[in-house]
């Protein structure tokens, strides 16, 4: 079955094309215009995926020795998302499929991130624990199953992406700021300055804006010099909080739950010290750990193309159209009796 899927729903544009759940083509483009604004402006994104969409299809089509016309399935991320990019995506790929007469699949792009890990582990061992980790979302899911899913954790605030960036954006850094933040932390001292730590609510939920504050104030109260020369002291100290905080979480969740698998996924689980960490955790709980390259941790549209297949393998897919949702709770795909 050859699948071809977009991915728009935020600032990555990415088009792929799978046959049978292996890649052959995959072009993907982050939007470099939201760098100067320190953040992704949605009129620009939508704007940015307009221009880009097209030609970018047309490629990856053309790169993967296909035509329109040999394609199956065409799939594309409808929610959650910026209703201006997952529009462009979405009416693209809808105006695709109807053109050559064929089904269109609409995306959950959070329960695409869960099984991301499949196009290069194989099959993964259920169940397993997902932390997904981005810029737009952290969150911690027990996945049973093919709609078998059960949210164990979710961010109360910011999330743990979007704090990277805001405290790389304080350092000084472009947008977005993780891997620079990664990079210079990994020469500081996490323990050179104590900041406020995450309270601790006894679930599995995260919350990011108070240490944001913390850092906030606390470079705030050094001279500017000093900011300078220790910024990797500040940054690793950050990170060292930030990521004790997500650990604390994620081995609440190992111990409540009955999971064979650690898994990672999101932008924020390219982090060097984040994945060391859950490496270390699934090994003290005898438990595999998963982690796909970070082409496939961030946005992609190969995990999209990826999971329409992976759904088509159980139904025939008929629709021609599907209306985006920029809010859409994962929860909302659990079939009945299995919500846990
Ligand atoms: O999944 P993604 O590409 O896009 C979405 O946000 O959906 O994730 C991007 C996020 C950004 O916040 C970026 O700063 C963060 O992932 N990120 C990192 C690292 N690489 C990317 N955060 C921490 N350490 C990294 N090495
Ligand atoms: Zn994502």
């Amino acid at each position: 079955m050859l699948v071809l899927a977009v991915e728009s729903s935020c600032d990555e544009c990415s088009v792929a094309v799978l046959r049978d759940g292996l890649l052959l083509a995959e072009s993907t483009e982050t939007q470099t215009i939201h760098r100067q604004y320190g953040g992704v402006v949605p009129e620009l994104a939508g704007r940015t995926h307009l221009e880009l969409m097209d030609r970018m299809a047309s490629e990856t089509i053309a790169r993967a020795n296909q035509t329109p016309d040999s394609l199956d399935v065409i799939a594309a991320t409808v929610g959650p998302g910026l209703v201006g990019s997952l529009l462009v995506g979405a009416m693209y790929a809808q105006g695709l499929a109807l053109a050559v007469g064929k089904p269109f699949v609409g995306i959950h792009h959070v329960e695409a991130h869960l099984w991301a890990a499949e196009m290069t582990a194989g099959e993964l061992p259920l169940p397993f624990l997902v932390l997904l980790a981005s810029g737009g979302h952290t969150l911690l899911v027990r996945v049973a199953g093919l709609r078998e899913y059960h949210v164990l954790g979710t961010t109360l605030d910011d999330a743990l992406g979007e704090a990277y960036d805001k405290i790389g954006k304080l350092a000084g850094f472009d947008f977005p700021a993780g891997a620079a933040v990664d990079r210079v932390a990994a020469k500081g001292d996490p323990h050179a300055f104590e900041l406020a730590r995450p309270m601790d609510d006894g679930s599995c939920n995260f919350s990011f804006s108070g240490l944001k504050t913390a850092f906030l104030y606390r470079t705030r109260a050094l001279p500017p010099d000093v900011v300078a020369a220790r910024t990797p002291d500040l940054l690793a100290s950050f990170q060292e909080a930030a990521l004790e905080s997500v650990m604390q979480k994620v081995r609440r969740a190992v111990k409540s739950t009955q999971i064979r698998a650690l898994v990672a996924a999101g932008g924020v689980a390219a982090n060097s010290q984040l994945r060391a960490k859950l490496k270390a955790a699934a090994e003290e709980a005898e438990i595999e750990y998963i982690v796909p390259p970070p082409r496939y941790c961030m946005d992609n549209a190969a995990m999209i193309a990826y999971l329409a297949w992976k759904l088509s393998q159980r139904e025939i897919p008929a629709s021609i159209s599907h209306p985006v949702r920029p809010r859409w709770p994962l929860s909302d795909l659990v079939e009945g009796d299995k919500a846990p």
